[in-house]
């Protein structure tokens, strides 16, 4: 690897489109060259509903990444999300003639468990994950490859999305002129930021609450067995505080952030703070807990959700390492508190970017979680956001003469003009 290398991750969320340039350093952390963070625009719970303000936003974002980082940024992990996303666990199978497992036959066993997918016509498949291999239906083998066996089966976690989806959003990076290097599911890129290996060992569950969505990703015996996306979050909340308190959404907003309370009982009911109505100039004096009051019910709401979500899913049990937030909808005071009182008292806690040097403060928050894991995983891959090299112009054809004068012509100059 060059030490010039780096990477880049684009978070095209709901609220906002962060670009994260960054550079892996030989002592396994990521060195934070530059962000750009800018409001989003024209999408819509991963999906893009106005082509043209999308591409704009994002290139926007991108372009202070670049300056920030002072890099070009030529291609970039985009992370993606949305309803259209949906996985399932998978098996694969195959006998093995020559009586020992090759690369080849790990490669065969997985493309056997992709085959057995069954997905409808706009369904893509974004991504297979190895969960479990068994060798003569022994499981729990991490590395099959040598082992003598006569069958070798697979376990895999699938997630697909919608063509169409995946493709409006990766044509809108192109037309920034960023590549996208691949599209990875939002929640694996910031369990990627966040979680710990021993929590991934012991089980797991992340829970991303975003603006527009609630990303799931549930990981047992360290691996993944199940992911979702809940299309309820904060800019729910924002909504409801807007119009149960008749105030402006940027003012809900504000709100929110100021003095918003997940757990009402945390707020004492002589607390008082001002918005202003809507229609009026006029500061009001709201009790705090009335904002708890509303904001509370919201966020049980989305955490209900998810609990039902991992019930059908059969993975609830299966988390003895608990319950990690993130995203900016974690942000709220009493947020963990309130989700370890939903989720049957599992020990919760917040969630944000690790293993960080260079400008690491300013992408220090759990809002950060999914574009650092994102460019974390292009580390991983040696997935490089360099732009490719320009073809030769007259700039470098120049370059090369003096470079063929200097290195060359002119000694031997000097060495006739010194008689030799
Ligand atoms: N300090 C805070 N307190 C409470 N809520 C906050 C705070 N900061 C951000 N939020 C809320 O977090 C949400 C945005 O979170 P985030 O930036 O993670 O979403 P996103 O990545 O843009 O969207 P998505 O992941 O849904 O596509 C908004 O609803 C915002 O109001
Ligand atoms: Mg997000």
């Amino acid at each position: 690897m060059s030490s010039e290398a780096y990477v880049a991750g684009l978070d095209v969320g709901t609220t906002k489109i962060r670009t994260v340039v960054a550079r892996p350093e030989a002592d396994g952390r990521l060195r934070v060259l530059g962000v750009g963070v800018v409001p989003a625009a024209g999408l819509a719970r991963g999906i893009v509903v106005d082509r043209g303000q999308a591409i704009a936003a994002i290139a926007e974002s991108v372009h202070r990444a670049r300056r920030n980082a002072s890099l070009e940024i030529g291609g970039a992990y985009v992370g993606i999300s949305g309803a259209h996303i949906a996985c399932r666990n998978v098996t694969g199978r195959i006998h093995i003639p020559s009586g020992e497992i090759s690369a080849h036959d790990v490669e065969k066993v997985i493309q056997s468990a992709r085959d057995n997918v069954r997905t409808s016509p706009e369904q893509e498949i974004m991504h297979v994950l190895v969960r479990d291999f068994a060798v003569d239906g022994e499981p729990g083998v991490a590395r099959p490859v040598g082992m003598k066996a006569s069958r070798l089966d697979v376990e895999v976690h699938v997630v697909t999305g919608v063509g169409s989806v995946i493709a409006n959003l990766e044509d809108c990076v192109r037309e920034t002129g960023v590549i996208p290097l691949k599209n990875v599911l939002e929640p694996l890129a910031t369990a990627t930021a966040v979680l710990s290996e021993a929590e991934r060992d012991l089980g797991v569950i992340l829970i991303d609450i975003g603006g527009g969505t609630t990303d799931v990703a549930v990981f047992s015996e360290g691996s993944i067995c199940h992911t979702a996306s809940i299309p309820v979050a904060g800019n729910h909340v924002t909504r409801d505080l807007a119009q149960l308190l008749r105030i402006n959404p940027e003012e809900a907003e504000t709100a929110k952030r100021r003095f918003g309370v997940a757990l009402a009982e945390l707020t004492t009911p002589d607390e008082m703070i001002q918005v202003v109505e809507l229609g009026t100039e006029k500061p009001t004096r709201v009790p705090r807990r009335l904002l708890s009051e509303i904001i509370q019910p919201r966020m049980e709401e989305i955490l209900n959700l998810v609990k039902e979500n991992l019930l059908l899913a059969n993975v609830y049990e299966r988390v003895g390492g608990g319950v990690v937030l993130s995203g900016g909808g974690s942000q709220l005071v009493g947020c963990t508190r309130l989700a370890s009182m939903i989720l049957d008292n599992l020990p919760v806690r917040l969630g944000a970017p690790r293993n960080l040097t260079g400008l690491a403060d300013s992408v220090s928050s759990p809002i950060f979680s999914t574009a650092v894991g994102l460019a974390m995983l292009a580390a991983a891959d040696q997935a490089w956001a360099m732009p490719p090299s320009k073809p030769a112009g007259p700039a470098s054809w120049w370059q090369a003469v003096k470079t063929w004068w200097r290195s060359r012509v002119l000694p031997e100059i000097k060495r006739l003009a010194q008689g030799a």
